[in-house]
């Protein structure tokens, strides 16, 4: 197969890439104090130097109390860790490449007893941590301003150390995806209610990073339909519905949208082929990213329970397919970068037969 539509050079809103391949953003945990340090920056490094057009971080925290969720997650709060992320952010200017953070900030699945400080609950739209079940602390306007603000202070900063634009982490059931699940939002005031009061908090958060970053800083805002919390969750159920929930953020100054499935290649609604990419770009006339096993075989026997874990190389044949009918525009990499720095210089060179596997305990190791 023909792989050279990867390679292909992409250009759009002050963003320009030498090729389709981007580094899905992957929690790692490997940054003590949440200050990135010489692992984390040989290690998306190594990811530049292998051929990534453009990587997305793994999440990092915005300067917000009850952000983190984890321990050793870098945030992007504070003199040290802006510190550490600008000679991430040197380094893979370095080898030709292309870095953005992926904003963070986990919600109500933030425990008691996670750093910075230990006291401090999670927060949710309504406090709850699943559909039903209530623990946590339920925000206030006054918290809603100052997770807005937090968002827009990192965004400013990441431009300020170099970033090439920001990712906003609205996917996977984190505190911005809570938001727009009715399952978590039960607020009746303007933050919940109907699919466009809920898009509030996200759209919110765009505008204010726009305001601080102007109109010419690429923002990209990953979304999902699936949670951690409950894969089978669904936001929209419709190519109209889709329209109406993507209309505000488009608005608000979006660029690109990072749109999360577990599997490219499913489609997104009867009756057509599309993938959630596809949907979203033929919907907005944005530039979409695709995501979702590109390059493993996703194995999985029950629903959820495999995902993630390990996976064996694949054909690309079917990613390639699509990129030819314009599907989506690039491509998001996970697992098989973790596994293989070099994945897109091999894939280029159809030297797959010396790709490894991704295995879970990787995880173990930043290499
Ligand atoms: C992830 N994923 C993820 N997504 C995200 O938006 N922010 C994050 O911090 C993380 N963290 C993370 C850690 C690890 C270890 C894995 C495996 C995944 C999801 C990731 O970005 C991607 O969407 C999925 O892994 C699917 O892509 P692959 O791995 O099938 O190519």
């Amino acid at each position: 197969m023909d792989t050279s539509l990867l390679f292909k050079p992409f250009e759009t809103a002050n963003l320009s890439l030498n090729n389709r391949i981007v580094m899905a953003p992957m929690t790692r945990q490997f940054s003590p104090g949440n200050v990135p340090n010489d692992l984390n920056i040989e290690y998306y490094r190594k990811r530049a130097a292998g051929g990534v057009g453009l990587i997305i971080t793994e999440g990092t925290c915005v300067g917000h109390k009850a952000a983190n969720g984890y321990p050793n997650i870098p945030f992007i709060a504070g003199d040290d860790a802006l510190a550490g992320w600008k000679k991430v952010v040197d380094a893979v200017h370095a080898e030709g490449g292309k870095i953005m953070p992926q904003l963070w900030h986990v919600g109500s699945i933030r425990k008691t007893g996670v750093e910075p400080d230990p006291e401090v609950p999670g927060f949710g739209p309504s406090g709850l941590v699943m559909p039903g079940k209530k623990r946590c602390h339920v925000m206030t306007e006054e918290d809603i301003a100052d997770v807005i603000a937090s968002f827009a202070k990192a965004a400013k900063d990441a431009k300020s150390i170099g970033f090439d634009g920001v990712e906003i982490h609205g996917a996977h059931g984190y505190l911005l995806d809570q938001f727009l699940w009715a399952g978590l939002n039960e607020r009746t005031d303007a933050w919940g209610g109907s699919l466009i009061k809920r898009t509030r908090f996200v759209t919110e958060i765009v505008k204010a990073i726009r305001a601080e970053v102007g109109p010419d800083f690429p923002v990209m805002l990953r979304w999902s339909q699936w949670k951690q919390q409950d894969y089978s969750v669904r936001l929209v159920t419709t190519p109209a519905e889709m329209e109406e929930f993507l209309a505000p953020f488009t608005e608000a100054g979006v660029d690109i949208f990072h749109c999360s499935s577990r599997r490219f290649w499913e489609p997104e609604f009867e009756g057509s082929s599309l993938n959630l990419a596809g949907w979203a770009k033929k919907i907005t006339g944005k530039p979409t990213i695709t995501v979702g096993s590109v390059g493993l075989d996703a194995v999985f026997t029950e629903e959820g329970k495999k995902d993630f874990n390990d996976a064996k190389p694949a054909s690309i044949d079917n990613l390639i397919e699509r990129l030819s009918h314009d599907e989506f525009d690039l491509v998001a990499v996970g697992r098989a970068l973790i596994a293989n720095p070099e994945w897109p210089q091999k894939i280029q060179s159809q030297n797959t037969d010396d790709l490894l596997s991704y295995t879970k305990d990787m995880l173990m190791k930043l290499a």
